[in-house]
């Protein structure tokens, strides 16, 4: 039986198994590593069972062939009896076959051959998660026990957080991760108090707290006085404290930041809240659409210059259901025009129009916009992974046929981050499930709008789903006349 299930599961696993899974990058993926975990401990414990049966096989085996032995070792003289040395080398040969039977009967190969097919967390993803911590830590000014306030961490989970910090030259963080660990270890940590002196004192060092890093350096000479190396690197910091005078303060994160990195935390300024605020909302029948007349759609200017469009309830949970269900198998780790990158932490997947839920979606994106989808790509769904984010950017690409408009749809509400931000006007919008918001990156003359570069936050509380629908320049030309001024 669970021999059964051991072979049956290898081969499901061959079939569905795909490689190059990536488990940081999207949050979906890290839910469904649950089944995977479970699965996990199942098989192992399948395994063990099988195995048990058939140590007790060959045990009685075992037991059948001593008491079988039909020649006793004490008496060699035997031999001289061919008939007897005839049956001795039968009896050898039978056992051999025996045994040889029934050791390949374990189920060791097979279980080998699960393992290296499960769909396990690679090294890459542990640094990904890492990486995505110290990025939400960078952006919301997060110290360790901000971030740890819901799920602590051990030693040495927070030691590899730094490790990552350190590896990344992020010494500050590196640093606080370290001190943080060193609070917390115990007797059974697997890092030393040595280990983290000794990266305490480092990091201060890189950051330039030289009075901090002679602190830890102290300590970790008075732990062992015998260390020449640390005696060494106490002398160096020492001498170098008399050439300066003043040095960051590296227990205190410091607090200038960005305009992405501000609007990200919701820090929008006063003038524009209420411009924002002056801004109006009404229902819209996109121009006197008949497909609108009876559904109009409730319409909310969220910035005039550029104008950016809000559309409200214009997919419904079950048709975003359904699209996650179609996109969940294909994600895939999304890509920058340069490639796969660290500014752009999400999987995604083109969906093929021919199904029933995306082409009446394209529908209702043209009804609304007035455009035409003919030259637009194809529905993109994304979810966003650990601190998923991608940084300020055009959507536009330099060519001909352009990235006329974006029509951005939030799949899912996020609970913390995870908004889409205008750095250059200084706008924040929430992701609202049900909702989209629509703004041309060029100008009617071709140019592209320079106050249209957008980024996505990092989210620090939830699960982002977005789906985009480009649509691009060709097929607009009766629809968005296009003009020579330059202020269009
Ligand atoms: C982080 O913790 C500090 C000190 O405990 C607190 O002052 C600060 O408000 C916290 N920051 C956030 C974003 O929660
Ligand atoms: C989506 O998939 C889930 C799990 O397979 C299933 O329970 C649900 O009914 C599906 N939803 C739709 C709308 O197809």
């Amino acid at each position: 039986m669970a021999v059964k299930e051991l072979t049956f599961l290898v081969v499901c696993s061959l079939i569905v198994c795909t490689i190059g899974d990536e488990f940081f990058t999207s949050t979906d993926k890290i839910s469904q590593l649950f089944e995977e975990e479970k699965l996990l401990l199942e098989t192992f414990d399948w395994y063990i069972e099988a195995e048990e049966k058939n140590l007790k096989r060959m045990k009685s085996l075992l037991l059948l062939l001593q008491l079988g032995s039909y020649l006793d070792p004490d008496d060699p003289d035997k031999i001289k009896d061919p008939v007897a040395a005839y049956k001795f080398l039968r009896q050898v040969r039978a056992e051999w076959m025996d045994i040889v039977d029934y050791t390949q009967q374990s189920q060791y190969q097979l279980y080998q051959t699960l393992l290296t097919l499960a769909k396990i967390p690679q090294l890459e993803d542990l640094d990904g998660a890492a990486s995505g911590l110290i990025r939400l830590q960078e952006i919301y000014k997060l110290y360790p026990h901000n971030i740890t306030k819901e799920t602590s961490l051990n030693a040495d989970e927070a030691f590899y957080v730094g490790l990552v910090a350190y590896e990344e030259d992020k010494f500050q963080h590196a640093f606080l991760w370290c001190l943080y660990s060193l609070d917390r270890l115990t007797e059974y940590s697997t890092i030393t108090e040595e280990e983290l002196l000794h990266y305490l004192s480092d990091t201060a060092y890189h950051f330039g707290s030289l009075p901090v890093a002679i602190y830890f350096s102290q300590w970790l000479l008075n732990l062992d006085p015998t260390n020449d190396e640390v005696k060494v690197q106490l002398d160096l910091y020492r001498f170098l404290r008399f050439q300066g005078e003043s040095y960051p303060d590296i227990f205190t994160l410091n607090t200038e930041s960005s305009k992405y990195e501000s609007l990200c935390r919701g820090e929008v300024d006063e003038r524009t809240s209420k411009r924002q605020r002056a801004l109006s909302c009404r229902y819209s029948t996109g121009g006197g659409n008949p497909r609108l007349m009876y559904a109009p759609v409730k319409e909310e200017v969220e910035w005039d210059e550029p104008r950016i469009i809000r559309y409200h309830d214009i997919i419904s949970d079950r048709e975003i259901e359904i699209l996650k269900n179609i996109s969940r198998p294909q994600l895939s780790r999304a890509e920058t025009t340069r490639g796969v990158s660290k500014t752009r932490t999400a999987q995604g997947v083109f969906l093929e129009e021919d199904t029933i839920v995306v082409a009446p979606i394209s529908q209702r994106i043209a009804d609304i916009t007035g455009l035409s989808m003919d030259s637009a790509e194809e529905l993109y769904v994304q979810n966003y992974g650990i601190g998923g984010r991608y940084e300020p950017h055009y959507d536009e690409w330099d060519n001909e046929n352009g990235r006329i408009a974006t029509f951005l749809i939030y799949m899912s509400d996020v609970q913390i981050g995870g908004a889409t931000v205008f750095p250059e006007v200084g706008v924040a919008l929430k992701p609202k499930k049900g909702s989209a918001v629509f703004w041309y990156n060029l100008h009617k003359n071709g140019d592209v709008d320079l106050y249209t570069e957008h980024a996505g936050c990092p989210v620090l509380r939830g699960n982002k789903w977005v789906a985009n629908k480009w649509i691009h320049e060709f097929g607009q030309e009766f629809r968005r006349p296009c003009s020579l001024s330059y202020w269009e």
